[in-house]
């Protein structure tokens, strides 16, 4: 039984930030990243979590076999279109989970019926009929989503949902794949379904909004209240194009707002804070200050008469407490003095476990940044660990650098780069800033020509001796990477994220080539063998 059969208010959080998030332009998470967003996820109290689209390439397969076979707790899906191949693949990447999904959609739409798939509504129908049953010969529980169905007849749309639920799907999710409607037509629309497709009642509805036009928190809820009873969404409300709902926001809703709309979720809100930081540091995607529920300033009040009341009484003008989204984490605090098992459980209470070699590293990064500031706050810890202790891949790595800057001349850097074979390259450039002239000097280095796209810098805390976080995101012959650095001095948190946004972008390449070499094979044998 899901906990929404138990409880009809109960609303279940499918997490979408590893399939339909990590689609985002510029993102590129490697299976050791995913693992540790979806460890997190776990610990955030998830229903479902979406964790790839097996199909896509053998990184996707190997990144969602791998937290199907570790992360428990929350239902592994994985995505599949309607194919037998993708179904067989999505499958064979989830079946090792506790509790496995089959996430497995095609459109309804004329336009993508017409335009995009090339095929009629008859195909869409006798599709979804083989499709579902396919899925469902491999496991119970089977999520079907007809894409684009906004945009779609909603009678046609109901025939084949009606389908997929004959054939056994055990969760119908409803996608505005393009952020098209608004929350009136959406419940309009959803009402209509539940009239035309009598099987609907018998199963989980669950929506999936995109935010082209602001709207995806807004039109999930209104699922929620005409039926809905599991929304997708993604942490910082990453995804496609302008992304999608993003978790915080519909889960602190239905928190906050529980005694009027009688809705809750299992999500430990406490987590919330601490898993859109990991999100973005790893991603890359920066955290607008004004985002809700986890901005910078989402809790900071500037005003005098703001500041004032709340100092008298919270509740002038905060609706939620910050601590209720765990933005409390500067709590833990270690200084210079702290030893290894001081640190070893304030890592512990943040719910990264180390011993052995990975403490001995972390320790020793410790103390380097300990010298430098005063306190290291568990902000700061958590930041020290997404830089330093993550599965290192053959990647290129930052060993030294010396800039020379002066008003007088343009700034002139040199890098020492460790190459994946082990050898050491150096590489000098002038460059327009001291930053500018690392990453350049880093390119000579490595004898790559990437080109930055994007850059940014944050203090992880606040003070003078705050740790700044930087992100990069480069481009490098057609594909993007992006990487984060951590350091009390801002050009080595630059070069070491540039350093790491380079080696994404390598290893991305080479998969693309790989792809293209077995795609240019497998059109040659094609020639060989037609007569
Ligand atoms: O936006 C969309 O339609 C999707 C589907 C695959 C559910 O992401
Ligand atoms: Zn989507």
């Amino acid at each position: 039984m899901t906990p929404s059969e138990q409880d009809p208010n109960r609303v279940l959080v499918f997490d979408t930030t590893l399939r339909d998030g990590e689609q985002s332009p510029g993102i590129s998470l490697n299976t050791s990243e995913k693992l540790e967003i979806a460890h997190q996820l776990a610990r955030l109290g998830v229903d479902v979590i979406e964790a790839g689209f097996p199909i896509a390439s053998p990184g996707d397969f190997e990144a969602v076999q791998a937290i199907a076979r570790e992360v428990h707790g929350p239902t592994i899906a994985g995505l599949a279109r309607i194919h037998p191949g993708d179904i067989d693949a999505a499958w064979n990447a989830v079946k090792d989970a506790d509790r496995a999904r089959i996430h497995t959609f095609v459109s309804t739409s004329d336009i993508h019926i017409e335009h995009q798939m090339r095929a009629t509504r008859e195909d869409v129908k006798g599709l979804t009929r083989a499709g579902v049953a396919h899925a469902k010969r491999y496991v119970e529980d089977v999520e079907f989503s007809p894409m684009d169905a906004t945009r779609a007849d909603v009678a046609f749309t109901a025939e084949v949902v009606q389908i997929a639920i004959d054939e056994g799907a055990t969760t119908i999710n409803i996608p505005d794949t393009v952020g098209y409607t608004m929350p009136d037509e959406f419940k309009d629309y959803l009402t209509r379904l539940y009239e035309l497709a009598p099987g609907l009642k018998d199963v989980v509805l669950s929506v999936h909004c995109h935010d082209d036009l602001g709207l995806a928190v807004a039109n999930s809820f209104a699922g929620v209240q005409v039926g809905a009873r599991q929304v997708e969404c993604a942490i910082n409300g990453i995804g496609e194009r302008a992304g999608n709902a993003s978790l915080e926001e519909i889960v602190m809703l239905l928190h906050t707002r529980q005694a009027d709309v009688g809705f809750h979720t299992g999500v430990v809100t406490q987590e919330i804070a601490r898993t859109s930081r990991l999100v973005s540091r790893l991603t890359g995607y920066v955290v607008q200050p004004n985002k809700a529920i986890v901005g910078r300033n989402a809790f900071a009040h500037e005003s005098g008469i703001h500041q004032d009341g709340v100092l008298k009484e919270r509740t002038t003008f905060e609706i939620m407490d910050a601590t209720t989204v765990g933005l409390d984490a500067n709590s833990i605090v270690l200084g210079k003095h702290s030893g290894r098992h001081a640190l070893r459980q304030a890592l512990s209470e943040l719910g990264i476990e180390v011993d052995g070699q990975v403490l001995n590293t972390a320790f020793k990064r410790f103390k380097e940044i300990a010298d430098k500031k005063k306190q290291v706050t568990a902000m700061d810890l958590e930041a020290l660990v997404t830089d330093e202790l993550r599965e290192e891949i053959p990647a290129y790595a930052l060993e030294s650098f010396d800039v020379q800057a002066s008003s007088a001349r343009p700034p002139y850097a040199t890098v020492v780069v460790a190459l994946p074979d082990g050898e050491r390259s150096t590489g000098s450039s002038t460059g327009d800033g001291p930053v500018d002239a690392v990453f350049k000097a880093i390119n000579a280095a490595t004898d790559q020509s990437a080109r930055l796209r994007d850059f940014r810098i944050e203090a992880v805390t606040s003070g003078q001796d705050a740790l700044g976080e930087t992100s990069v995101v480069l481009e490098l012959g057609g594909v993007t990477g992006a990487g984060q650095g951590v350091s009390t001095d801002i050009i080595e948190a630059a070069g070491r994220a540039y350093v790491r946004a380079l080696s994404n972008a390598v290893r991305r390449r080479s998969v693309a080539d790989q792809a293209a070499d077995l795609t240019a094979e497998a059109a040659q044998a094609s020639r060989i063998s037609t007569p």
